[in-house]
């Protein structure tokens, strides 16, 4: 059977940073509670003329310039940051990254697990047509209400893959494990610019997720746990992975180890939670941290509140960090511009109506921009960066 997986992955973020610390500070908390507690330290804040499309773009862009257009007929976008009812975003993307007509696009939802279900429809597409190269696009905002429970698990970032058959990166192993509930752990409604959620029940929803999801893999005759050699996790915080691995643990009676939740949590510290990203983000974190996993399996573990979870395997390849991403990841990262508490809060609340014709101010330094609103229509531009 041909290998199929991911060939190569590129993260994107925002022009602007919150320091938890500050937020702490202002909040007249232990800033403990998010560094340890939550095992966060960062959140990304787009500038007002970024959002997910202006990221999804940015992180596809080296994607295609690495690997050029041949092949790619398919586009999809995964994001529960959704800027349109109808249209794809992904449409604007296409757009702005020159990609000829022939190429499909559309949008996936399914909170943050959109990503993977994007991911599996790319599989197919190339188990039936091996010469052909999808290109996924995860990309979101995490926003929660000023003061709420939530607020410093804020965070946003994209990552573009580009997935393949003899792939660079990970060869996805075949079966995996789904778990599908209808629970209101977490939703955003159409009326509503912050998501809805009950945070104890999230926690717990997740973990029942994901031995839900680790069930259906054994019963279909999936790898047994102590074959794992890493696990990646969904992170709407850090701390979310430590209890899903302790849960996963004492649930399979294996004992898993550190099983790379350091190394696989560096980029997810600093950019927050990137909800569709968060998975991949961290399977770059990984791949990006550790000497070398050539050969190892690793499990990768999909949550989106609502809720569906998906546990799936996959086997690392020897051109997993070979492209300088982990160096381009960290510059990006820290070339992002703080913010004080008061300007978060004045940019958390300026969002632009559809009803109203404006321009954005030039803010970000990246490649795309969202330039405003003509005629209720969203615009963007090429910067020239
Ligand atoms: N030093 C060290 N640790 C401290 C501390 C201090 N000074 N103060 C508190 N802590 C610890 C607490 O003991 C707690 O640890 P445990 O979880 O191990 O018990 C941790 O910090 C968090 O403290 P609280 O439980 O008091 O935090 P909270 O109630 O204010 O908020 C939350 C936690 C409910 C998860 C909140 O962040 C939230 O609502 N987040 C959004 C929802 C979410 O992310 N859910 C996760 C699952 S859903 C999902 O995965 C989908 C998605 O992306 C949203």
């Amino acid at each position: 059977m041909t290998a199929i997986g991911i060939h190569d992955l590129e993260l994107a973020t925002t022009h602007h940073v919150l320091n938890l610390a500050d937020l702490a500070a202002f909040q007249g908390i232990d800033p403990n509670k998010y560094h340890i507690g939550l095992g966060q330290d960062q959140v990304s804040m787009p500038a007002p003329d970024e959002d997910v499309v202006t990221m999804g773009a940015a992180a596809a862009q080296q994607i295609l310039a690495r690997h050029g257009t041949d092949g790619i007929r398919t586009l999809l976008f995964a994001t529960e940051s959704g800027l349109d009812q109808s249209k794809a975003a992904g449409v604007w993307v296409h757009e702005l990254l020159d990609l000829p007509s022939h190429v499909r696009v559309a949008e996936f939802k399914q909170a943050c697990y959109a990503g993977t279900a994007a991911l599996q429809a790319a599989l197919g597409i190339i188990a039936r047509n091996p010469s052909e190269r999808v290109l996924v696009i995860t990309s979101d905002v995490a926003r929660y209400e000023l003061g709420s429970p939530g607020e410093p698990t804020q965070g946003a970032g994209a990552v573009a893959m580009l997935i393949s058959a003899d792939p660079d990166v990970l060869e996805i192993e075949p079966i995996s494990g789904v778990y599908t509930e209808d629970v209101d752990d977490f939703w955003r409604p159409n009326d509503s610019t912050t998501a809805v959620v009950d945070g104890r029940l999230s926690v717990r929803a997740y973990l029942d997720a994901l031995v839900g999801a680790w069930d259906d893999l054994a019963s279909r005759g999936g790898p047994s746990a102590d074959t794992l050699a890493r696990i990646v996790y969904h992170q709407p915080f850090t701390k979310m992975a430590m209890k899903a691995h302790t849960h996963l643990a004492r649930h399979t009676g294996v004992d898993l180890g550190e099983g790379g939740l350091k190394t696989g949590s560096v980029y997810n510290r600093m950019l927050g939670n990137t909800y569709t990203s968060s998975l991949y983000s961290s399977l770059a974190s990984l791949v990006d941290h550790e000497e070398d996993l050539t050969g190892q399996r690793i499990g990768l573990f999909s949550y989106g509140s609502g809720l569906v979870g998906e546990l799936f395997t996959g086997i690392v390849q020897p051109g997993a960090n070979k492209n300088g991403r982990r160096a381009r990841t960290e510059e990006m990262i820290n070339s992002r511009v703080p913010l004080d508490v008061e300007t978060y809060r004045e940019l958390h609340s300026h969002l632009l109506s559809s009803t109203q014709d404006a321009e954005t101010p030039r803010v970000t330094k990246a490649p795309f921009r969202f330039a405003g609103i003509k005629n209720r229509a969203r615009y963007y531009q090429r910067t020239g960066n």
